[in-house]
């Protein structure tokens, strides 16, 4: 049975991805400091806060100027002290740490929230024809729109291979570079018709849409998901007490790499050669891996919400 914060309810059916191997894995108790780093609509907030059980903190952090209002109505009923701190997670985590702010336990749920991709104004769907934007947090640059427009052919076909593995990126990229010769792209429908025209005909009809690959590309050199993650990571790590937890939730092979590799290199202790007698580099490990492997979503979690299923959840405690 479902703890009741992870019920569906009339008003709020919204269920965080993985949300009980969350809850089992960060192990929160109360009077602890809790920090949701990706505070979407607060679904993963919501059952952290349960778990602090009326005595703790939860910081929320999120770059999208939206989730404030998600906040304002979780604070309502948080029943614990509730900060909300808009921006990108690495600055905010950076920030916090050197002002010596500790967490016992700290979540990322990366990527794009479904109150994003539902909002076709927002540009993050290759489904319905909108602005070409994809931008988290509006007030940054730069957009898609900008990236379509004056990035050159080499720079667009490798982002479209590094970060959407697209097959076809260099005729994409090329296609895109001849159709903005006429006029400037500025919808999402424009880049959809140009990815189609560029790439076969039965690759048009293979498995998934034909622009999600480019999309994916493209929303993650907008929002430099990678390098936010990159130095996020170390911050977090500092913010952490000593047996505090790190869960990270990704959804795509390049985020759980970066997460799996910082797991490792932070776990090892001494680095020395095996030829030396004794160490002499004193690095001692700093995280203890809790997820030998990533942990995915149950085939019932799946059916009931098709978009959790390539996330990966990895959780490491700090030693
Ligand atoms: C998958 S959603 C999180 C959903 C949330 N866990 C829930 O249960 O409602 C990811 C959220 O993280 C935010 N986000 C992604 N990258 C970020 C970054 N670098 N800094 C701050 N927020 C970020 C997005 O704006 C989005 O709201």
């Amino acid at each position: 049975m479902l703890p009741n914060v992870l019920q569906r309810s009339g008003t709020d059916s919204h269920i965080p991805v993985l949300a009980g191997e969350v809850r089992e894995l960060l192990a929160v108790q109360p009077g602890e400091t809790v920090v949701d780093a990706t505070f979407g609509a607060g679904g993963h907030a919501r059952l952290l806060a349960a778990e602090l059980g009326g005595n703790g903190k939860l910081i929320a952090i999120d770059r999208d100027p939206g989730a404030k209002a998600q906040f304002d109505r979780f604070k309502a009923s948080a029943g614990v002290d509730v900060r909300f701190l808009r921006g990108d997670f690495s600055v905010v985590l950076t920030q916090l740490a050197a002002n010596d702010v500790r967490a016992d336990a700290i979540l990322f749920d990366l990527g794009v929230s479904s109150m994003q991709i539902d909002r076709p104004e927002r540009g993050f769907s290759y489904a319905t024809d909108a602005p070409l934007d994809m931008r988290m947090d509006p007030s940054s640059e730069p957009s898609a729109r900008e990236i379509v427009n004056t990035w050159d052919e080499r720079e667009l076909a490798s982002i479209f291979r590094r970060y959407g593995e697209e097959r076809y990126a260099g005729p994409i990229a090329r296609a895109i570079v001849k159709r903005r010769e006429a006029a400037p792209m500025t919808r999402t429908g424009e880049l959809v018709d140009t990815i189609k025209l560029a790439i076969p005909t039965p690759a048009r009809f293979g498995e998934g849409h034909p622009a999600k690959r480019v999309f994916q590309a493209l929303r993650i050199a907008v929002n430099d998901e990678l390098g936010s993650l990159e130095t996020a990571l170390p911050a977090a790590l500092a913010m952490l007490r000593q047996g505090g937890r790190l869960g990270v939730i990704s959804f795509h092979s390049l985020e759980d790499r970066i997460v799996k590799r910082f797991f490792a290199e932070r776990a090892k202790g001494c680095t020395c050669p095996p030829e030396l007698p004794i160490c002499v580099c004193g690095k001692e490990p700093e995280l203890r891996v809790v997820t030998r492997k990533p942990v995915r979503p149950s085939s019932r979690e799946i059916d009931e919400n098709p978009r959790a299923s390539s996330a990966r959840l990895r959780v490491a405690v700090k030693v």
